[in-house]
């Protein structure tokens, strides 16, 4: 049984994730903002939970702390949220940046000296296919995405000698709540994605992988941003999205 700690367990893949480890048998904390939700899940999975912020530092740090008075054996970094429009009128773009690069590089810096010493366990990195392409109208998201991909992948390297393991996953789009938050345009909202609880799953049986592009959108879409150079993804995707913008 793995002692395991979800950001954004309230909802999509950070919910579903706490399902399937919990399925497994290990032992969840579920971290969010909503505590309804939280309350719900946690009960259903007998687990525990934490109503945090992480866009604030202050919330963040504090959930740092607590961490480290308890064992953790899996941190999945997986709370973030995008935006959707013209650069200069994403308000809040410095609390998503907060939320999905602070907070990773607060929690997991936490949780790797206790991990560091015991000489197992995990961190896991929720990116994005974004993270592959400068992507117009979600600029800061998917630059966030990229920090969460550079970052899970040079601390792939840096942890291995200690018996740390780090899995990043880019997922494309998947059915959940993401869209909505991101202020995604409805005619986006139809395409199809992938579903969310295959993406947890598939997530969990490829834990072990440097990285994961789980669904069949984000191995297509994973792997044709990958293969393609920048300058044209990034102008394929202008092309697709300008009109949605209005
Ligand atoms: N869905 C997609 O198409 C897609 C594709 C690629 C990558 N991703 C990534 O997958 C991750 C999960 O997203 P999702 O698709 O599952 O979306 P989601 O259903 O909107 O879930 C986002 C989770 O993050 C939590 N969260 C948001 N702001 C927070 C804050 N300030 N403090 C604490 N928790 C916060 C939300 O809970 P509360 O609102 O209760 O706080 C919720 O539990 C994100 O990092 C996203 O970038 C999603």
């Amino acid at each position: 049984m793995a002692n395991v700690v979800i950001t954004g367990a309230s909802s999509g893949i950070g919910e579903f994730l706490a399902r399937e480890f919990s399925r497994r048998g290990d032992k969840v904390l579920l971290i969010a903002r909503r505590e309804e939700k939280l309350r719900k899940i946690s009960k259903e999975i007998n687990g525990e939970y934490r109503v945090v912020d992480l866009s604030s530092e202050e919330e963040t740090k504090k959930l740092a702390d607590y961490l480290k008075t308890r064992r953790v054996d899996i941190l999945v970094n997986n709370a973030g949220r995008g935006s959707f429009g013209f650069y200069e009128d994403q308000n809040d773009d410095l609390l998503m940046i907060k939320l999905n690069t602070i907070a990773p590089t607060i929690l997991s810096q936490a949780v790797i000296p206790q991990m560091k010493e015991r000489r197992s366990g995990k961190i896991v990195f929720i990116s994005s296919v974004c993270a592959f392409v400068p992507l117009p109208f979600m600029t800061t998201y998917a630059a966030t995405k990229a920090f969460n991909l550079f970052q899970g992948r040079a601390l792939k390297c840096e942890l291995n000698q200690f018996g740390v393991g780090v899995v990043t996953v880019c997922p494309g789009p998947v059915n959940t709540e993401f869209g909505g938050v991101a202020r995604v345009p409805g005619s986006m909202t139809g395409l199809p994605r992938d579903g969310v609880e295959s993406v947890a799953k598939e997530i969990l049986e490829k834990i072990d992988q440097e990285i994961i592009l789980p669904g069949v959108w984000g191995k297509f879409l994973g792997t044709l941003t990958r293969l393609s150079p920048n300058l044209i993804s990034s102008r394929v995707a202008y092309r697709f999205l300008r009109p949605l913008v209005g």
